[in-house]
Order: C-alpha cells, then structure tokens, then sequence
C-alpha cells in the first residue's frame, strides 16, 4: 500500500492550476484521486474525466470537478498491471481498460504510477484483458485463441464481468510478448474485439513507489507522434 500511495501522491504534484485532468482506475489510482481530492479541498481549480463508474463516484465524493465528456486533456494519472523498459504497459486489471485507453489518448501527458513489482522486462507475465463484444463472445475467443492463447471469459459472482461498456473481458495468457506490437494489429483485426489491454507508446512519464516509500521515476525516451494511435 504504502508503495503505491507514494507512487500516486508524487505523480499528483504535476498536476497545475486550471489543468484538466484524466482520472485513472484502480487500487494505485485510488490513491491519486485521494490526493487530488486533497488538494482540491484547498483550492486547486481542475476539470477531471474519470475513467471508470467507481472512479466517478469516488470522485463527486471527493468533490472533484468532473467533465461530462471527453476532451483534450493535460495530463492523465493512472495505474498498470505491468510496465516495461520502454514505458509500454499492460491494463485491464480492473476491466476498465476501454475507457482508461481514450482517455490516455486524449492526453497530452500520461502518467503511470505503480509499485514495483510490477515493472517487467517483458510484457505478459499478467494475463492480457481484451474488451469483447457479448455477441458472439465464444466465437471471438476462440479466433483470439489461434494468436496462442487460451483466453478465459472473466467471471464475477458466478455470471461473466460486464464492463462499464456493457462488454465482456477476455483473459488472455500469451506468456512473455515478445511482438506486442503486432500482437495489438492482429487482435485489432478481430471484428468482435473492441480493445486491448496494451498500451504502447502511450506513457510519457512512469512513477514507480517502493515499500520504503521513496520513488523513482523514468520518461519515456523516444517522442512518438503517433501517440494513441495504433495503426
Ligand atoms: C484497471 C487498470 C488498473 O490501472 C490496473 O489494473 C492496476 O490496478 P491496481 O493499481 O489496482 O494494481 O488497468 O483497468
């Protein structure tokens, strides 16, 4: 806990008066929002798009300004479930991944924060989340399933997960991605598939909170102007 709080709370002194700012989803999120909410309470002025129906409610509870629609943002504060060497990530942990993704996209700053296990050198040791449409579900994982996995519809109290969306979420365990790029092309291609849980050449900044509590933060190398696009 205290690895993540100290991830989130130093990724919160970027944020400036008058920014708008995307609203992440998540255990590690949670602390963000928590400090944001903070220092709103002492008189920052921010517009906020939450990422999720949980971090909306957590927000108005913290009485964070929310836009009720996607716009052009400064900075976004989110967490992963993985993080390479080239800030590439892995989400969806929480199933939030849709919205967590066009959110980032509309960025002009992305920001990851995680504690550090979960910093990897190579993407996949976590299942990969891929958002599906509930038509057709069983057809759609069995064509994810032919890229080598065994995808596993995620489940909730005995019934499938639906997203905020109204979708499914696909578990998919390809082991060690050794081409997340064209991984991401080909599970685009699927007509059933509605995203990923790959987030390549999105992050700009990755805060990394130990146990300690102290921090380390990486940038991301290469500008790539393609940003949230993955074609
Ligand atoms: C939700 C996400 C989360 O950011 C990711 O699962 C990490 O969660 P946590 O901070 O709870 O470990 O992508 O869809």
């Amino acid at each position: 806990m205290e690895a993540k709080r100290a991830a989130a709370e130093e990724a919160v002194k970027f944020i400036r008066e008058g920014m708008s700012v995307g609203l992440g989803t998540g255990s590690t999120a949670y602390w963000a929002i928590r400090a944001i909410g903070a220092r709103v309470s002492e008189g920052l002025h921010i517009q906020a798009v939450a990422t999720s129906e949980a971090t909306e409610r957590l927000a108005r509870e913290l009485g964070i300004p929310l836009l009720d629609r996607l716009i052009g943002l400064d900075v976004t504060i989110d967490g992963a479930d993985e993080v390479d060497g080239r800030l590439n990530a892995m989400k969806g942990g929480g199933g939030a991944l849709l919205r967590e993704k066009l959110v980032a996209a509309a960025s002009r700053k992305l920001i990851l924060i995680v504690d550090d296990s979960k910093c990897v050198d190579r993407l996949g040791g976590f299942p990969l989340p891929v958002e599906i449409v509930p038509f057709g579900a069983e057809l759609t994982m069995s064509q994810i399933g032919r890229l080598g996995c065994h995808p596993v519809l995620r489940e909730m109290e005995g019934r499938p997960f639906v997203t905020d969306n109204g979708n499914f979420i696909a578990d998919c365990a390809f082991g060690r991605i050794e081409q997340p790029e064209e991984l991401q092309l080909r599970l685009k291609r699927i007509t059933g598939v509605v995203d990923h849980g790959l987030f390549l050449g999105m992050a700009d900044k990755l805060i990394i909170g130990h146990a300690s509590g102290a921090v380390s933060v990486r940038e991301r190398e290469e500008k790539d102007t393609t940003k949230g696009r993955e074609i």
